[in-house]
């Protein structure tokens, strides 16, 4: 007995160390990317202050987490940790993370809205593969192109948007009606009872989630009765922008004031600042920030590919096989074929995932192995 006593109180001692160590481990890795952001910001902005008390000001800001906590919504937000400049025009031209935000931020102050409203992501992260919700299948991912609109229509409605701003949800919604998807399912309280209730699908699922599960239900949901609709790749995405618009009440803010309707209605859009893209290459040397290094076996995973792929005998089955691709494929073409999924693949539904030069070439180079 005594000897099992002291086996126990070892083993349980042994646990506790460990998870201290693991507890460091993960403290250390996810501490590193956000402090080296926060360096490199306060030297860029010691380079662009023009005045001394501007200067003063920026030497005394702590390397500190820093969070948003908006007052209508679940949890606080931590993006503001790397986006640091977000409200400060003298950003308007920098790189990212550390570029000032469109006007969009002045209507939606960010202390009141937060960002994960419009943009998605896993708000409590201070990792940018966490926050962009790539860090693991089951995450959020961020709400890129198109598929902010649902955001939009969420709080706004369709009537106190541009046409152009809500295009998506609206085609989205008439294709659920013309493929009878009320047939099966309700969305507040009208519709059939064979599949789940969707009024708050969106709160529920990721938008990758829905799409995957549109294009092939019994690759998602085992034995689901769900018939296979042959839908084109954009039939795919407008359904699954205007299911994300179908929020639980925790989620559902819609309350625009009627002197914002006004205004709203001629809001078509920013246009991406061509400056910006050619400041990155003038960044001064000591300001770039800490490159951070995406791990092709991990971005794979967390970017949602194995949500519809598998490499050997794992992973989803929406696509097809990825096991040997690099035989297949060449690197540039895959690197082609991840950029832009309708050009080398048109008529598919491999979706557009809005990767980035550098995830997509580490995703192509890993590709490439897989021979
Ligand atoms: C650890 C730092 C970090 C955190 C936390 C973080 N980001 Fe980012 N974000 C970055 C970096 C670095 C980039 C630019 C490179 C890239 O896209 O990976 C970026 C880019 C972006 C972009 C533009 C993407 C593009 O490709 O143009 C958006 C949108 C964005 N972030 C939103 C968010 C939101 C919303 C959150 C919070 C839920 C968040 N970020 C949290 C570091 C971060
Ligand atoms: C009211 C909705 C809204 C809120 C709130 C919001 N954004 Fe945005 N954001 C947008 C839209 C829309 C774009 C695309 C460009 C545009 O029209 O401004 C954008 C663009 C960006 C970009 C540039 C990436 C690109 O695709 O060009 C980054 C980075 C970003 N937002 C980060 C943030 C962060 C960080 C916060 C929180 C402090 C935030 N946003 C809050 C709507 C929002
Ligand atoms: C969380 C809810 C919410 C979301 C999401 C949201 N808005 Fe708003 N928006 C509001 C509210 C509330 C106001 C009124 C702000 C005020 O004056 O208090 C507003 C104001 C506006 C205005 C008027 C601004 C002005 O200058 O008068 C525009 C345009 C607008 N929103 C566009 C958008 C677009 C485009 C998106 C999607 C990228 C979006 N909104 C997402 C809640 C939201
Ligand atoms: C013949 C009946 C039927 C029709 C028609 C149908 N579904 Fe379904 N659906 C189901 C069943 C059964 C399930 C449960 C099994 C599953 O999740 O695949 C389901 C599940 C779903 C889910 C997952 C809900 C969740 O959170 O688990 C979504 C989203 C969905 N359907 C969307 C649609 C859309 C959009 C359409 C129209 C294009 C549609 N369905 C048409 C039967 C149907
Ligand atoms: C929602 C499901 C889905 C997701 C998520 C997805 N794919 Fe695909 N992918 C497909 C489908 C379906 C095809 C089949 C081609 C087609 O439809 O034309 C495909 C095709 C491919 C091909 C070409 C395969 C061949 O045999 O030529 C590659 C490579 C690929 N995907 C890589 C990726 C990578 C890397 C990711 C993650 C960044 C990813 N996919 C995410 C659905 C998906």
């Amino acid at each position: 007995m005594d000897e099992v006593e002291k086996i126990e109180r070892w083993v349980i001692l042994a646990c506790l160390l460990l998870t201290a160590i693991l507890g460091w481990a993960a403290w250390d890795a996810s501490t590193q990317e956000w402090e080296g952001y926060q360096e490199s910001y306060y030297r860029l902005a010691l380079l662009r202050a023009n005045s001394e008390a501007q200067k003063e000001w920026v030497r005394a800001q702590p390397v500190e987490i820093k969070q948003l906590q908006p007052k209508e919504h679940r949890s606080v937000e931590r993006c503001i940790t790397c986006h640091l400049a977000v409200d400060n025009p003298m950003f308007r031209d920098a790189p990212e993370p550390f570029r000032a935000h469109s006007s969009l931020l002045v209507s939606h102050p960010a202390q009141r809205f937060g960002c994960v409203v419009c943009h998605g992501g896993e708000g409590r992260a201070v990792t940018t593969l966490e926050g962009h919700g790539q860090g693991n299948i089951r995450a959020k991912p961020l709400l890129r192109g198109e598929y902010m609109q649902a955001a939009c229509y969420s709080c706004h409605g369709e009537a106190n948007l541009s046409p152009k701003a809500v295009a998506a949800v609206v085609r989205g919604r008439q294709l659920v009606n013309r493929y009878l998807c009320l047939g099966c399912h309700q969305i507040r309280g009208v519709g059939g009872e064979e599949g789940p209730d969707l009024s708050a699908v969106g709160s529920n699922r990721s938008w990758l989630w829905l799409y995957a599960h549109l294009a092939r239900p019994q690759a998602i949901v085992v034995g689901s009765t769900m018939p296979v609709f042959l839908l084109s790749r954009a039939e795919v995405k407008d359904i699954t922008i205007y299911l994300m618009t179908l929020l639980d009440s925790r989620d559902r803010f819609r309350n625009t004031p009627p002197a914002a309707e006004q205004r709203t209605k001629s809001y078509q859009g920013e246009e991406p600042k061509e400056e910006a893209k050619k400041e990155k290459e003038n960044l001064p040397e000591n300001a770039a920030a800490e490159k951070f290094r995406y791990d092709g076996g991990l971005l794979f995973h967390g970017a949602g590919c194995t949500m519809c792929h598998s490499i050997g005998n794992r992973g989803g089955e929406v696509g097809p096989a990825l096991t040997y691709i690099g035989r297949k494929r060449k690197t540039e073409e895959l690197e082609r074929l991840l950029r832009d999924p309708e050009e080398v693949l048109p008529g598919g539904k491999m979706p557009q995932l809005y990767l980035n030069d550098e995830q997509i070439k580490t995703l192509a180079a890993y590709l490439s192995t897989l021979q």
